[in-house]
């Protein structure tokens, strides 16, 4: 497919977007659960880093680490900084990283027991009066799952969640918010006994992708594409978060959970809500939240038989991806060599309301895909009539809108023109929109944003309860049945586009995938 050049005079704003982010967040602490932990060196410490870099941390600010390793604050201190070397985004300058690691402290407990909290409560006063950081916390649970309802009701007991006039307290919950719809019932129950919900935040760090918040904007701060998004245009869309690698060392958590548990409810739904919502009233919380509910409401759950004629499942043999051979997901490290978990996932929703009815929205994700890729195709009807009839033109493909959300990071639009010549020929070309063309390399981990939007309130880009219960009522039948019914694994060879059976499922409709090779 042809392809636009980017215009010579484009302009190239090198700031980071997220300098633009204003002035610092209010003084406070940040308490991280799991300060031991991979996603605290890997993703946490580096946006927090970020954060500093871009001066959008307040002056009065420090943090606890709490975990169970052997670690005082000189060790920790010591760790962190060998470990940003590795995970920093961009050059990390000194002066930044040694105002900020020396405002970090590290406490040694269990999350089982109450003296952990009794100590944490003591280490608080001492390092919020050090630092004069005020009353305010944001507790971070970097940990597994099945610590948060613990956590929460041990913070609850040791009274250390109460706000008052100008303090607050935060907690930001990672993913997964439950492993199923009772689970996430029974997560949001326990939060919500010691929380209000206005103090959780549901982190999913997609949100913090600036193409993914950039949809609402390209959708609501445009004139020009809002009236074509409904069904009187657009055929059907197709989200698409393929992964190239494998289950790699994440064999115990995966094995568990498997692609639809592991995507669907919570990043693939993020963009289906995202794609599908009406324009909320304003850029509140609540209201986008809530219009993000109702396209989940608006999807009916699906039968047995809706389940087997509309859901794919799949899980990759042996092959090769880009010359590297790929070993079957049975035969990887942590991974039942019988399992039956799904590393590929398809299905077809219905969004039952005015705007969408009759229109497909087709979902999949994977592991051992051909590429990194995630998109959102927003794919036209045809031209209601051919002028080029009994012209030798061959066929006229639909109008596509291509959102690519990573690797690349832009905007597509494709459609039909005319190949120069005296003979009406035809052929599909691309105008492209490329985020780092106009914006710069973005340096950011995806979690700045987020960890500053807790700081100063802003729950937008975080899940509700509602959201997240929502997206496991129209996940959880499709679960249950996968549960009963034995799958025939593996179904789809390592490197290829998955099933076939998900080729079939788009077939049956008179429609086919976008390649992801
Ligand atoms: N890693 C990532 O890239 C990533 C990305 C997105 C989301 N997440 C989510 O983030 C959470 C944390 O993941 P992770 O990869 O960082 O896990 P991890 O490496 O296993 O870290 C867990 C942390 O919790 C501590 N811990 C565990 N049990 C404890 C207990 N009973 N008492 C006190 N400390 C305890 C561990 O340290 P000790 O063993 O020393 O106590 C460690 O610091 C998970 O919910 C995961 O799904 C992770």
């Amino acid at each position: 497919m042809n392809q636009l050049a980017p215009p010579a005079c484009q302009p190239q704003a090198t700031k980071q977007v997220i300098q633009n982010l204003s002035k610092p967040a209010p003084p406070c602490t940040l308490v991280i659960f799991g300060g031991a932990g991979d996603l605290t060196k890997r993703l946490l410490i580096p946006s927090i880093y970020n954060l500093a870099a871009a001066g959008l941390l307040p002056e009065n600010f420090a943090i606890i680490g709490v975990a169970r390793a052997d670690k005082n604050d000189e060790s920790f201190r010591a760790d962190l900084t060998e470990e940003i070397k590795s995970f920093a985004t961009a050059k990390v300058d000194d002066d930044i990283w040694q105002n900020l690691v020396s405002r970090i402290y590290y406490l040694r407990g269990n999350f089982d027991e109450r003296p952990t909290f009794d100590a944490l409560k003591l280490r608080l006063d001492e390092v919020e009066q050090k630092h004069n950081t005020g009353k305010s916390r944001l507790y971070y649970f970097a940990t597994g799952a099945e610590y948060f309802p613990k956590i929460a009701d041990l913070l609850g007991k040791a009274d250390m969640v109460k706000q008052e006039q100008d303090v607050w307290r935060r907690v930001i919950v990672e993913k997964p918010f439950g492993t199923d719809l009772e689970s996430a019932e029974s997560l949001n129950r326990a939060l919500l006994a010691v929380l209000e919900e206005n103090q959780i935040y549901r982190i999913d760090h997609y949100l913090g992708k600036e193409t993914v918040q950039n949809i609402l904007v390209f959708r609501f701060a445009n004139g020009l594409f809002e009236p074509l998004w409904n069904n009187k245009y657009v055929d059907h869309v197709q989200i698409t978060v393929a992964e190239s690698v494998g289950v790699e060392n994440r064999g115990n958590y995966y094995d568990k959970s498997g692609a639809l548990r592991d995507m669907v409810p919570n990043h693939l739904f993020q963009l289906l809500t995202m794609t599908a919502m009406e324009p909320p009233s304003s850029f509140q919380a609540d209201a986008v939240r809530g219009e993000k509910a109702k396209v989940l409401e608006a999807i009916h759950p699906l039968t047995d038989d809706e389940v087997r004629m509309q859901a794919v499942r799949g899980q990759y043999d042996k092959g090769a991806i880009k010359g590297k051979e790929i070993p079957e997901y049975r035969n990887s490290p942590k991974v039942n060599p019988e399992s039956n978990t799904e590393t590929y996932m398809a299905m077809k929703l219905m969004v039952d309301n005015w705007r969408w009815a009759g229109v497909p929205f087709y979902l999949r994700t994977g592991k051992c895909l051909p590429k990194k890729r995630s998109e959102i195709v927003i794919q036209f009807k045809k031209a209601p009539f051919s002028l080029f009839r009994g012209e030798d033109v061959g066929a006229l493909e639909s109008n596509k809108l291509v959102l690519h959300i990573q690797p690349e990071e832009g905007i597509a639009l494709e459609f039909g023109a005319k190949i120069p010549g005296p003979k009406v020929m035809l052929s599909g070309v691309q105008m492209l929109f490329n985020y780092h063309d106009y914006f710069g390399q973005s340096s950011s981990t995806g979690y700045e944003t987020l960890i500053y939007d807790c700081m100063i309130g802003d729950a937008t880009l975080f899940q509700r309860a509602d959201n997240s219960e929502l997206g496991w009522k129209v996940v959880d039948p499709i679960l249950k049945l996968w549960q009963r019914e034995k799958p025939n694994f593996p179904n789809y060879t390592a490197g290829s586009n998955g099933p076939a059976a998900a080729d079939e499922l788009l077939a049956r409709d008179g429609r086919a995938w976008r390649a992801i090779d």
